[in-house]
């Protein structure tokens, strides 16, 4: 598959057969996303994959909500994006290098996740990056150190439904050139 092909084609997947993803594609996979750019290179994203029933269990309970966790309950896998906080955006004093703040951190995160997405997406395993939970109950329930943030989750599993593309805007509507 081709760079454009890869990113045009993703879409996020919503429903997934029961097989279970073999560990070994997984790291693979987060082999890749190392790859992606980072500020200064630091390399703060990290990556908790989730097979633990008890574990999805609770976040399907109590720590999302029912569309989300309709998604979650099926996939075989559930990763954890978090980030190591206070090297992205930050000087070695701790200041902020720029005007933006703590926010690189997330950008990096998002980076990283896409690149998660796009080579899960070569593997054949459908994925969808999901942002609305309860983030301090996830955090406590995975024992998240201190030094770390939880950023988003991805639902990964073999794709079982082939949804349409939504809508895009118009490259008019996209870009200008000055
Ligand atoms: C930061 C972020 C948060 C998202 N949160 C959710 C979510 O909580 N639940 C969900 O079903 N999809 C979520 N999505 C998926 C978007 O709805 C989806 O990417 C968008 O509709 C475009 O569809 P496509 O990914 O198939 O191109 C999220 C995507 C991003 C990038």
């Amino acid at each position: 598959m081709n760079t454009i092909e890869c990113i045009k084609s993703r879409r996020s997947i919503r429903k997934y057969k029961p097989d279970p993803i073999d560990h070994s594609m997984i790291d693979s996979i987060v082999s890749a996303a190392s790859y992606s750019p980072s500020w200064k290179n630091t390399q703060i994203t990290r990556y908790i994959a989730i097979e633990d029933p008890s574990i999805i269990g609770k976040i399907t309970e109590e720590f999302t909500y029912e569309h989300n966790a309709g998604i979650i309950k099926q996939a075989p896998m559930l990763i954890a994006v978090t980030f190591l906080k206070g090297r992205s955006g930050f000087e070695r004093d701790g200041s902020y290098t720029t005007k933006k703040g703590d926010r690189w951190q997330m950008f990096d995160a998002g980076i990283a996740s896409q690149s998660f997405c796009l080579a899960a997406q070569e593997y054949g395993l459908g994925t969808v990056i999901m942002g609305i939970f309860d983030e301090n109950g996830i955090s406590g329930l995975l024992e998240l150190p201190e030094d770390q943030e939880l950023a988003a989750l991805i639902a990964v599993g073999y794709p079982d439904h082939e949804p349409e593309a939504p809508n895009r805007k118009s490259v008019e509507d996209l870009l200008q050139y000055r």
